[in-house]
């Protein structure tokens, strides 16, 4: 993670000890770099070189308008799966004919509110979802423009809750009855075909399985194009991986740009890249303070401020993410600890056996690489507040998401009187 480095034994953010946003915010909180956002937006947008391209950002992914925003000011558009989605987007900027509609089960109210914003095109997961979409539009008097999304039944390898591109998946259309589904697409009345997609999951760190889904598509294309259908938009999805653990290798982001340009150097299409984790994964940390310490006969624990309400991917996905201490001299001497929250799950913890130096309660810990399927995955679970996040701009941050005191979650919930 460039942006977060020790300088006179302090963690920085940029040019900020996180210690002294942490003496103004209550924590925990996450923190993230403008500039990681920025630099790497700016990596994946120089290693393509095709003519005809657009950056989607994958709003579900992390879905802070300052966020959104960030991307939106470097030319992104957008990849939704929601109606909160769409208006996050929207809201933030991101000009509606450059936002893809993804996703599973598109309600009618989604798909109308979707048309009604004019954006770019629905990449429609199934039969009935085109029926729907074709009844809507016809009623509202329009076409709409539409995409495919492809199942190429190819393993994107890694963990399966994130692998989305097997044939059991739920995901897409089959790829064997692509071309009955696009004769069946052209003869509705209020669809008009105008690409094809696929996405095969998230953090795939190996160029094989873009390859295989590459070649599988394109030759899709041309059978397309030879039956008729005009295809002038291919999205090709995100699942871009990134670095968790120092031994990680991540994806080699130029190798995948010149996959992209021997691929779909001569497709004449307008090529949609939608990544959300290659884009926001490292550009944060969440900021934890040490309630206890507690040492068994088996384990040591830090007992620490955030829970797996605020953070919940090492539980859900058995994910690794470093776990640092704010100020570095506290390195020395490693202990093993097993880092937890104050949730009563045995599965709230965001570490086992991670070597900390001498520590003490009240000390503030970092959890690394938490932007992305970090905060947009939070709950008020245990009637736990939603926590700030914090943006750092060089040596000035901001608050950019409130916090939601429990005071607040307690009002919304409603006692009949005839209890
Ligand atoms: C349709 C679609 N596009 C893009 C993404 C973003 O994936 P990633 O964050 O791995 O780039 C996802 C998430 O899995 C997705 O479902």
């Amino acid at each position: 993670m460039n942006n977060f480095n020790y300088r006179n034994g302090e963690l920085l953010i940029e040019s900020i000890n996180v210690s002294d946003i942490a003496k103004k915010i209550k924590t925990p909180f996450y923190c993230y770099s403008l500039n990681h956002l920025k630099e790497q937006y700016t990596k994946l947008d120089k290693s393509i070189e095709l003519e005809d391209y657009e950056i989607c950002f994958s709003i579900k992914s992390n879905s802070n308008q300052s966020i959104i925003k960030t991307f939106s000011k470097l030319g992104s558009g957008a990849d939704v799966v929601s109606i909160g989605e769409l208006k996050r987007a929207l809201k933030a900027g991101i000009p509606s004919k450059k936002i893809v509609f993804s996703g599973v089960g598109k309600t009618s109210e989604e798909i109308e509110y979707a048309i009604k914003n004019d954006i770019l095109m629905f990449n429609v997961e199934s039969i009935s979802e085109l029926k729907k979409i074709s009844q809507i539009s016809k009623d509202l008097n329009i076409k709409s423009n539409i995409s495919l999304r492809i199942n190429p039944d190819i393993s994107a390898g890694g963990n399966e809750k994130i692998s989305t591109g097997k044939a059991q998946d739920k995901f897409g259309i089959d790829w064997k009855s692509t071309i009955e589904s696009y004769d069946f697409a052209a003869s509705l009345p209020g669809i008009k075909i105008i690409g094809i997609d696929f996405h095969i999951g998230s953090q795939i760190n190996e160029i094989k399985p873009f390859e295989e889904s590459l070649d599988l598509l394109v030759g899709i294309i041309s059978e397309l194009r030879k039956k008729g259908h005009d295809i002038k938009v291919f999205d090709i999805g995100g699942g871009l991986g990134v670095q968790y653990h120092q031994k990680e290798k991540p994806l080699d982001i130029k190798k995948y740009g010149k996959l992209l340009s021997e691929k779909l150097g001569e497709i004449e299409c307008k090529i949609i890249i939608e990544p959300g984790r290659f884009l926001t994964a490292n550009s944060a940390i969440l900021v934890t303070k040490i309630i206890y310490i507690k040492n068994t006969e088996t384990n040591n624990f830090l007992i620490v401020d955030a829970a797996m309400n605020d953070f919940i991917r090492p539980t859900l996905y058995g994910s690794y993410h470093e776990i640092i201490t704010i100020n570095e001299d506290k390195k020395g001497n490693l202990s093993n600890y097993d880092i937890v929250g104050p949730v009563c799950e045995t599965g709230d913890y965001f570490g086992k056996k991670i070597p900390i130096g001498k520590v003490d309660e009240e000390d503030l810990l970092a959890i690394k690489s938490v932007g992305a399927y970090g905060s947009v995955l939070s709950s008020n679970y245990n009637t736990r507040a939603s926590i700030n996040e914090i943006l750092v701009n060089n040596d000035e941050f901001e608050i950019i998401r409130d916090r939601i005191e429990d005071e607040e979650l307690i009002n919304r919930d409603k006692i009949p009187d005839w209890i």
